[in-house]
């Protein structure tokens, strides 16, 4: 229901609306015995009000620093060495810091990190961690917040009554999984990230939650981050899709042009590694080789050339620039070499 054809007497949706999200320049590294080494670098990424964005990778590649780093949430040994994460109506996040951040997570950015299933209070009922959620972000009617947890939860198929009443040993993985999406999005932020919001589920199950996922955000008007490793899923959910590999995002686009005509040697080889997509289980693929680790990945070139059938002398000490054509932006340089003889044709 949009605000327009809501009843009179229904008090109005809070006149927030989906906010745009620029990262710019944004790199993350963490502390380890080799020294500082980075996790993210130069990442550049544009969420576009009122859109669902996908960040999608292999383990490793990054995707839950860029996660926290929206929430100026990276701990120690880690820390956001450069750049900035715009929020419309909040400014940069990385500059947020005490009380104007913390009342940013949660009321303004609502978020599910990975490994939700464990983050909750073992000794606290689900309902009253929701009671301790309202009162520290001034939630006045209590009431209203647990009517429209209650609701979240049965939308999502499960008891809400019951799910409230409970500790976290009394639920599933993936009960409580869908208890930490309930949280992110009970005080109504209008900007959501979420982080493996659907691995502890089974594929019926996840199934559901992504639609759910669909519809709040399109009823609500959000703006929301999905980060996955499984591109099955972000091909269900997802408007747009960016595309990571070693700390960068090797390709981003509409997610229909990203995963019908994948320009970058690694999206390739990720799609063509999913029979569910491939549409032959026999022509299915595994990527050879193993993603880089922190210690591991290039320091400079390309990160993704010891994996690349297309690898060429340039790609050893240039890393390649994300070039835009239109909407699709692609970091590689056999993608450059084709298109410049393409021009040049
Ligand atoms: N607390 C940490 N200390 C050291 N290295 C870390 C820490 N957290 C993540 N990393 C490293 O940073 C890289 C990116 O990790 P992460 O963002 O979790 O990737 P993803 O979510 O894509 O699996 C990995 O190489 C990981 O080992
Ligand atoms: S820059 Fe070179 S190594 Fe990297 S993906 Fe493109 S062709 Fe492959
Ligand atoms: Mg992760």
């Amino acid at each position: 229901m949009t605000v327009e054809t809501m009843p009179k007497a229904v008090p109005p949706v809070p006149s927030k609306t989906a906010p745009g999200v620029r990262v710019g320049g944004l790199s993350v590294v963490y502390k380890t015995s080799a020294g500082e080494l980075p996790a993210i670098a130069g990442i550049n990424l544009d969420l576009v009000p009122g859109t669902i964005t996908g960040v999608v990778g292999e383990s490793g590649s990054g995707k839950s620093t860029l996660a926290l780093s929206l929430l100026n949430a990276v701990q120690p040994p880690g820390r956001i060495a450069a750049g900035s994460v715009e929020i419309d109506g909040l400014g940069d996040v990385v500059a947020l810091r005490g009380e104007d951040l913390r009342k940013a997570r949660g009321r303004h950015i609502g978020y599910v990190f990975q490994a939700a299933q464990n983050s909750l209070n073992p000794l606290k009922t689900v309902g009253k961690q929701l009671l301790d959620l309202g009162r520290s972000h001034g939630v006045s009617d209590l009431r209203a917040l647990v009517r429209e947890a209650k609701e979240l939860l049965g939308r999502m198929g499960m008891d809400g009554a019951r799910v409230l009443d409970s500790h976290q040993h009394e639920l599933s993985g993936g009960m409580r999984q869908r208890v930490g999406i309930m949280l992110a999005l009970v005080l109504n932020a209008h900007l959501v990230v979420l982080d493996e919001p659907t691995t502890a589920l089974d594929m019926i199950t996840q199934a559901t939650i992504l639609r759910i996922i669909r519809e709040v955000h399109e009823e609500r008007g959000l703006t929301t981050l999905v980060i996955t490793h499984d591109l099955g899923v972000v091909a269900e959910v997802a408007d747009r899709l960016a595309v990571m590999y070693g700390g960068r995002i090797v390709e981003q686009g509409p997610t229909r042009e990203v995963l019908g005509g994948p320009r970058h040697p690694y999206t390739r080889g990720l799609l063509r590694a999913i029979p569910r997509l491939v549409g032959d289980i026999d022509e299915a693929r595994a990527l050879p080789g193993r993603p880089p680790t922190l210690g591991t990945v290039p320091r400079e070139g390309c990160v993704f050339r010891e994996r690349c059938p297309l690898r060429m002398d340039v790609c050893d000490t240039v890393e390649p620039l994300a070039i835009a054509d239109g909407p699709r932006i692609v970091a590689c340089h056999a993608v450059d070499a084709a298109a410049a003889k393409e021009t040049k044709a």
